[in-house]
């Protein structure tokens, strides 16, 4: 197990916030932390007042607060203008009869106009839902009605995958790029964004709001069951200022890149939070991968800060480090990762190519925040995912809730509470309780073991959830998928090791009588899964079987078909039927 662990890379920046770790770790105290908000001594709260007004009120207004940039358009924001532009969406959502708690959803595209709204509703003092742009029709009716969403955000193209007339809750639809004629083609409800921002004011628009009300809600997903919301509420605001501070290390000048989208938990915390409560520049690059492209952006803008995820700089690595050489990168300070294991060559080659190291980061969307992390000031053990944050303690347990001792693999836990830890699962108590089944701790769900050093190291997932660069898949929504379409009688769906994603939706399919397996017949379903629930669900890899490893009480067993895809012993087979 720590034929690893002797490799070392030491810190080479004496200049970080954080300073030496353990000074940080022992004289650590949330309640300081909070001493830096403007409502610790006000009681008005509101992190969008936090992130955006608040910098404007202390004199810094014109500086640029976002730098967008796609192939279409590249445009700057001040903090005074995001303020403004925020302030209006605000107010056109209470103008729309939206209060407290209700719940606002934005699908579409990175766009300026997404930011403004997600600030927006959050001024107005809604519960913000995100969805990815690449989700169909069912995932977003699923997540729509789950929450109850009243509004929501998106543009012509997606508007066409919103089943309306199965949302009775949904009362107003704000069309970004839509012209007062076109919204008005789509029908009651339905308004043109810009125009509707535009005749606004942006005066008295933030409701203020307690500490516990509800700030957002990440839907994500489980190995069983549909996805689940997972409430966070202002007061993570504590934690994503934190972390930007001594994890993303940033400082007043920094021109800071976080590649994740904001239907993803790392693009709302870090994509938009953590920078902008540091009062950072934040470069948000629209658009899909492209090696050359964010090389370029880099050089361009003079990136200091990026915060990406292992598919990503596995792909990079891909493309050469010619690709690299084309670019002046030198900007670069400070270089991080999250979402899946960071591979160790990974980060040799960051070393070799970027003269950076990558410094991981564990967290996940429950977690609101970041917990185990590489800090600049730190030694980094390549493939490890560093040490507790200063005010966060993890452990790994066993299932009767014993502290195991260094080197044994168990479930990694953190104790509870922390500023930015999820308040409940939408709708679902019951989810939520099953975190928190050893008292005093939240199980994660990911197995891992921690070094004589203190140094963590994932090893896995407990349950079948499935993470296909950096996306969390749970096989059960595929499965249920897969089993709509006509020819498929049965699915059982496991995450396959790939190189570059990490992992790849393989699912295992029982054809109904009359159905040839032929190649053509996979390439359909696959299609299916694509257009019903979306691109990343769907199963790069169909194997056909006559019958599929069912318990007697007819769940699959998932474990078994991963047995029989990496040639393992297929263990204890009491529980199968016939
Ligand atoms: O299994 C862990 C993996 O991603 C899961 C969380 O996924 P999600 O909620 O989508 O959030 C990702 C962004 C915070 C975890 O349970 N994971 C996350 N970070 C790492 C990781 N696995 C290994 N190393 C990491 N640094």
């Amino acid at each position: 197990m720590n034929s690893m662990q002797g490799e070392l890379i030491p810190a080479t920046d004496a200049n970080t916030n954080l300073g030496d770790y353990e000074t940080a770790r022992h004289s650590f105290q949330w309640e300081e932390v909070e001493q830096q908000f403007s409502w610790h001594r006000t009681g008005f709260i509101n992190l969008a007042y936090e992130a955006i007004d608040r910098h404007v009120e202390e004199g810094r207004g014109d500086k640029t607060a976002l730098i967008y940039c796609d192939a279409e358009r590249e445009e700057t924001y001040t903090f005074a203008e995001l303020q403004s532009w925020s302030a209006r969406f605000s107010n056109v959502l209470r103008k729309h009869g939206v209060t407290k708690g209700d719940r606002v959803f934005v699908f579409m595209p990175r766009s300026p106009e997404l930011y403004i709204s997600i600030l927006g509703a959050i001024k107005a003092g809604a519960v913000v839902g995100p969805l990815f742009e690449a989700f169909m029709e069912t995932a977003v009716k699923d997540r729509l009605e789950d929450s109850g969403a009243s509004v929501l955000v998106t543009t012509p193209a997606l508007l066409k995958r919103v089943k309306r007339e199965e949302l009775p809750e949904l009362r107003a639809i704000f069309v970004v790029g839509a012209t007062a004629e076109e919204a008005e083609a789509e029908g009651a409800g339905v308004y043109p964004f810009e125009q509707e921002v535009v005749s606004a004011s942006a005066d008295n628009a933030i409701e203020w709001v307690e500490l516990e009300d509800g700030l957002i809600l990440h839907y994500t997903s489980g190995s069983t069951g549909k996805p689940k919301g997972v409430y966070h509420v202002h007061n993570a605001m504590i934690q994503h200022y934190y972390t930007g501070k001594v994890v993303l290390d940033l400082k007043e000048d920094d021109i800071y890149w976080c590649t994740a989208d904001p239907g993803w938990v790392t693009g709302t915390s870090y994509g938009i939070f953590a920078p902008w409560l540091n009062g950072v520049c934040n470069l948000i690059l629209g658009g899909r991968f492209d090696p050359g492209a964010w090389y370029s952006a880099i050089e361009k803008y003079k990136v200091t800060v990026w915060y990406s995820a292992p598919t990503a700089f596995r792909m990079l690595m891909g493309a050469g480090e010619e690709a690299a050489g084309k670019y002046d990168l030198s900007s670069l300070r400070h270089v991080l990762s999250v979402g899946e294991p960071l591979n160790p060559e990974v980060v040799r080659w960051g070393l070799a190519v970027y003269k950076r190291r990558i410094h991981d980061t564990w967290w996940m969307t429950e977690t609101g925040g970041q917990l185990i992390c590489n800090y600049p000031s730190m030694a980094i053990k390549p493939g490890s995912m560093g040490k507790p944050l200063p005010g966060i303690e993890a452990a790994i347990l066993d299932d009767q809730g014993n502290v195991l001792p260094p080197n044994r693999m168990g479930n990694l836990a953190v104790r509870t509470p922390w500023p930015s830890m999820m308040r409940t699962i939408w709708n679902n108590e019951m989810k939520y309780e099953e975190y928190f089944r050893i008292p005093g701790w939240y199980v994660s769900g990911d197995s891992a073991y921690q070094d004589e050093d203190g140094y963590f190291w994932f090893q896995g997932r407990i349950d079948d959830v499935i993470n296909s660069s950096g996306e969390r898949i749970g096989p059960f929504e595929v499965e249920s998928k897969l089993v709509e379409h006509p020819a498929v009688a049965e699915a059982g769906v496991i995450g396959k090791p790939d190189a570059v994603r990490g992992e790849i939706i393989k699912a295992f399919v029982a054809l109904r009588d009359g159905y040839e397996p032929t190649e053509q017949l996979k390439a359909e379903i696959s299609r299916f899964v694509k257009e019903g629930l979306s691109a990343h669900a769907a199963p790069r890899e169909i194997e056909f079987k006559d019958k599929l490893p069912k318990t007697r009480s007819g769940k699959i067993m998932r474990r078994v078909l991963k047995a029989w895809e990496l040639d393992l012993p297929t263990g204890d087979l009491s529980t199968i039927e016939d």
